[in-house]
């Protein structure tokens, strides 16, 4: 049996890219491949977690143990998630949200009648950010891809999001791409004391392990404060 700090607690997790229509046949996406948040969904579960996982579209299978909502859009994912966060302990959120969506969705196909076309695009919701404000939140975990300055950065989002953690990758390295890869490094940020822990680069399912023992850690910790 398994009885660490997270066996039997409800971990919510969003994983993958989300797509923002542009016409019936377009869309704006990233290049998350989910397979990071899938890694932690299945670390989870290995710790005894119950887990719900909200998936953006991507080309991957979870345990049937495993509680998926598939979603398309940013707006679907934070609907999803609202619907799921009251059971949850912990929110880890992995997905890559698109920060943008086409401020109208075109019902037709857009066809091509001058050389140059702008698209209009407004904020979408920050589902993390909503989450660390509810009343009664979980253990709130954020990811952060940073391209450079990685600490200032993710300490930043700790601080401003009111986060209990943050998990930063450096992304955009030639020799560590961490979008579709299938390995990853992270540098995990929380308030007390400062607290950092470097995860050197492994498999995502060994750095879904260590980061999952941090937060256990964490999360024990402060219940004993
Ligand atoms: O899926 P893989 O191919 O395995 O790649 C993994 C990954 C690189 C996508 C993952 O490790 C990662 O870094 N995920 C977060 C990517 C990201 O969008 O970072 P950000 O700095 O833009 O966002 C910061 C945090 O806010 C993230 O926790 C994000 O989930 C969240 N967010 C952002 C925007 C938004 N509208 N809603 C959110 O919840």
């Amino acid at each position: 049996a398994n009885n660490g700090p997270l066996a039997g607690k409800q971990l919510l997790i969003t994983a993958g890219p989300t797509r923002e229509a542009i016409d019936p046949v377009r869309y704006i996406s990233n290049h998350s491949s989910g397979k990071m948040g899938f890694a932690l969904a299945e670390a989870a579960r290995l710790a005894g977690a119950m887990v719900t996982l909200v998936a953006g579209p991507v080309a991957l299978q979870a345990h049937s143990d495993i509680k998926r909502i598939d979603v398309v859009s940013a707006e679907q994912m934070l609907k999803a998630v609202m619907s799921q966060v009251d059971k949850a302990d912990v929110f880890i959120s992995v997905a890559a949200v698109s920060d943008y969506r086409l401020t109208e969705v075109m019902d037709q196909k857009i066809k091509k009648n001058s050389t140059e076309m702008t698209l209009t695009l407004v904020r979408n919701p920050d589902i993390l950010k909503s989450v660390a404000d509810l009343p009664n939140r979980p253990f709130v975990v954020g990811f952060a891809a940073e391209t450079e300055n990685v600490e200032v950065h993710a300490r930043g989002k700790l601080e401003k999001k009111a986060l209990d953690m943050i998990a930063a990758n450096h992304v955009g390295q030639a020799d560590n791409p961490v979008f579709s890869s299938d390995t990853n490094a992270l540098d995990v940020y929380w308030p007390a004391d400062n607290g950092h822990e470097h995860i050197p680069s492994a498999t995502k399912q060994s750095v879904a392990h260590s980061l999952l023992d941090i937060i256990g850690q964490q999360m024990s910790a402060r219940k004993t404060t």
